[in-house]
């Protein structure tokens, strides 16, 4: 579904992406890891074609269509859904106003403002406070609500799970699980290696750029070298 092969991405000459390919499958879960600057908010803001970066060389298809020189809305008009780091939100907007800006979109998958609401109960009990009124944990229920208002194919989800309380954790856990078996793809960084193992069905490990390591999560768990190489853990 989506493809990204030989990726070299600039910001202004300095050279952050060096050749990063990729692949997600439709109800595939993907997770990206590594360090701090390593590049995975980079390699989700080529996809998006979010300047800055620039990509100056490789592709990037979805469902064999080249997403290169598109740009940033006409990539999420395919069904590509982004949830940024930071849970970008506008803070004098409420809650339904963020679910309902976006044209409800044909809806294969079903997602509407109630759907969300059913699936996020808290966001329903907060509809009418603002971004800025919101917790670290129900803005990013509200970020991950909008990307699904879009009714996506595809979701790239940069760290989801930062900052938040361990049981909304597993919330968000639940939710991106269910959200694979109804054939999303799903392109997950983290830097929470448990929520990745948990979730991924296949992980790359990226370090300076380059993908150093890649393989499923079963793997990646028998793999106790890489595990502390490229992510520090023991
Ligand atoms: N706007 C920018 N201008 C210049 N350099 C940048 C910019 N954004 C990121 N970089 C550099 O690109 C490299 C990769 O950054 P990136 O944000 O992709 O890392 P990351 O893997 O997402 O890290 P984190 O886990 O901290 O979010 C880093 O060296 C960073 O300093
Ligand atoms: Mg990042």
């Amino acid at each position: 579904m989506l493809e990204v092969s030989e990726l070299h991405s600039f910001y202004g000459e300095a050279h952050v992406l060096q050749g990063v390919s990729l692949k997600v499958a439709p109800g595939e879960i993907v997770a990206l890891l590594g360090r701090n600057g390593m590049g995975k908010t980079t390699t989700i803001r080529s996809i998006m074609n979010l300047r800055q970066p620039v990509v100056r060389q490789g592709d990037i298809t979805f469902r064999g269509e080249r997403l290169n020189d598109l740009p940033p809305h006409a990539i999420a008009r395919k069904k590509i859904a982004l949830v940024p780091q930071g849970r970008r939100l506008f803070a004098s907007l409420t809650v339904m106003e963020h679910l309902t800006m976006l044209k409800p979109a044909s809806a294969k998958h079903g997602w509407t403002v109630e759907r969300v609401l059913d699936t996020f109960p808290r966001l329903a009990e907060r509809g009418q406070h603002r971004g800025n009124q919101l917790s670290g944990g129900e803005r990013q229920m509200l970020a991950v609500g909008r990307a699904l208002m879009i009714d996506p194919e595809l979701i790239l989800m940069d760290e989801p799970s930062e900052g938040l309380a361990p049981v909304m954790v597993r919330h968000l856990e639940t939710v991106i699980a269910s959200l694979r078996k109804e054939g999303l793809g799903i392109l997950l960084v983290e830097q929470n290696l448990y929520s990745a193992l948990a979730l991924a069905d296949r992980i790359y490990l990226i370090e300076t750029g380059r993908i150093v390591h890649h393989g499923t999560a079963v793997e990646l768990q028998a793999d106790p070298g890489s595990l502390q190489r490229y992510l520090g853990v023991h």
